[in-house]
C-alpha cells in the first residue's frame, strides 16, 4: 500500500481523474499539494474532503517553500509524489530526498517540446505523431527517465482542439494505469 501526493497548479483534469481511479483503491491519495490557493485543482480537493496543502513561494526561495512539502509529506506519511501540472521547477534537494518517488506527465513525447505549450507547439510544428511521457522527475525541466510513452497518429483533418482533447484523454487514463504499477511495485531502485 502506498501514500501519495498529487502537486498540482490549475485545471486539475489528471488529479481529478487520479482522485477517482484510486476513490476504491487500497493506495491513498493524502493530500493535494498546490502553490496556487485559488485554482480550480484545490476548488476539486476541498469539494471532495482532500487535505490541501498551500506552499507559498511568495514570502521566500524556494527551499523555505519546500520545507513546507516535508512538514505536510512527514504528516500525511507520503511514499509517492505525483506532479499533476505543477507549475514549478523542484530543487535539487527535494529530487534527491524522493529519488525515484516523484513521477511526472508531459503532454509531448519527450524529449520533444518540454517546458510549456508542448501541445500547441508540436502540432504547428506539423509532427505526425503526438501523445504522453510518464517520467521520474529529476531538477531539470521535463527531463528524468521515462517510465511509459504513448503516441497517436494526427490525421489530417483535427485540429488543434481536438489534438488537445485527444492528449489529454490519453493522460487521465494511462497516468492512473501506470501510477498503480509503480505503487504495486514500490520505487524503482
Ligand atoms: C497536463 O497536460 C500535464 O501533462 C501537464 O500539465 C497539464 C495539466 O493539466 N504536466 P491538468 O491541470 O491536469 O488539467
Amino acid at each position: 500500500m502506498a501514500n501519495f501526493s498529487v502537486f498540482a497548479s490549475g485545471r486539475g483534469s489528471n488529479f481529478k481523474a487520479i482522485h477517482q481511479a484510486f476513490a476504491d483503491s487500497h493506495h491513498k491519495l493524502v493530500c493535494l499539494v498546490s502553490d496556487k490557493a485559488g485554482c480550480p485543482a484545490v476548488a476539486y480537493a476541498v469539494d471532495q474532503g482532500i487535505p490541501v496543502v498551500i506552499v507559498s513561494y511568495k514570502a521566500g526561495s524556494r527551499e523555505l517553500a519546500e520545507a513546507g512539502y516535508h512538514d505536510a509529506h512527514k504528516k500525511y506519511a507520503v511514499d509517492f509524489v505525483v506532479l499533476a501540472g505543477y507549475m514549478r521547477l523542484l530543487s535539487a534537494d527535494f529530487v534527491q530526498r524522493y529519488e525515484n518517488k516523484i513521477i511526472n506527465i508531459h503532454p509531448s513525447l519527450l524529449p520533444a517540446y518540454p517546458g510549456v505549450d508542448s501541445i500547441k507547439r508540436a502540432f504547428e510544428a506539423g509532427e505526425q505523431y503526438l501523445g504522453i511521457t510518464i517520467h521520474y522527475v529529476d531538477s531539470g525541466i521535463d527531463t528524468g527517465p521515462v517510465i511509459y510513452q504513448e503516441s497517436f497518429e494526427r490525421l489530417p483533418a483535427m485540429d488543434l482542439d481536438e489534438v488537445e482533447e485527444r492528449v489529454h484523454n490519453i493522460e487521465h487514463r494511462a497516468y492512473p494505469e501506470v501510477l498503480a504499477v509503480i505503487f504495486d511495485t514500490g520505487p524503482s531502485k
